[in-house]
């Protein structure tokens, strides 16, 4: 499934944050959305996700998006896992991970196999209350729990926010896998050389705009990173 974003522009209440956005998701692809803290890269995520107005076109393959709800968004396979984590504190690890979309029991316990072997550490923790996981697991689940409505497209906002380096390289390593298996990936991340460096695309945001895009190492290596994040400093 392809997602194909143009002329996308999104706020809240009367003020627009983001204006002219074009962007482009296809299978198996992990495009990242870099940029400074307020420069709209969690509000490109919400428009996507059907739960902020917005104007312009999102296309799933052929289908136009733009005016069709969060849940139906959510039905045609763009799953959004938000800032922060999106896990049940007072539910358990499998509790967590127990909400599909197919009512199937049996596809149910294929998905929950599969988020097993991607994060080996839910299956160990599965008994546990979720707000009783470390930072990364939390993170780790919150992935996971998406990855049960079956994405084609997997929105990710600062997943790796918090961990420690090591973990941080992991969950890439496992946001790779998920690309590989052919879910489209738009990922925000503050960590520039992390993302760039599992990215196939990549598009700079400043002040609500793009201001680059195109491959990583046309992007790495350009300056115009850190002019962008600098920019937003001064
Ligand atoms: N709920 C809201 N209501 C009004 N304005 C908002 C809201 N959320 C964000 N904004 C504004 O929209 C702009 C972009 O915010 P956004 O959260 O999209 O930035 P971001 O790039 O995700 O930043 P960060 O890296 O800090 O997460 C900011 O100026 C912010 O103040
Ligand atoms: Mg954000």
């Amino acid at each position: 499934m392809k997602l194909v974003v143009s002329a996308l522009s999104a706020g809240y209440g009367n003020s627009r944050v983001v204006h002219d956005i074009t962007l482009m998701v296809g299978p198996g692809e992990i495009v990242a959305l870099l940029g400074a803290n307020g420069a709209g890269k969690t509000t490109i995520l919400r428009a996507l996700s059907g739960i902020i107005p917005r104007a312009g076109s999102i296309r799933l393959d052929d289908r136009e998006m733009i005016d069709v709800s969060a849940r139906d968004i959510v039905r045609a396979g763009v799953v959004h896992v938000p800032q922060g984590r999106g896990t049940f504190g007072g539910l358990t690890v499998g509790e967590n991970l127990s909400a599909t979309q197919t009512g199937s029991v049996v596809r149910e316990a294929e998905l929950r196999d599969k988020v097993c072997r991607l994060f080996p550490i839910l299956r160990e923790r599965w008994t546990q209350p979720a707000g009783e996981l470390s930072g990364g697991e939390q993170q780790m689940l919150a992935v996971a729990r998406a990855l049960m409505l079956e994405p084609r497209i997997l929105m990710l906002d600062e997943p790796s926010l918090g961990l420690a380096p090591l973990i941080r390289i992991e969950l890439f390593e496992t946001i790779r896998a998920i690309a590989a298996d052919g879910i489209g990936v738009l990922l925000i991340e503050q960590n520039a050389d992390l993302s760039l460096k599992i990215a196939s695309q990549a598009l700079l945001l400043s002040h609500g705009r793009v201001v680059a895009s195109g491959r990583p190492d046309e992007i790495a290596g350009s300056g115009i990173i850190e002019e962008a994040y600098l920019n937003h400093a001064g």
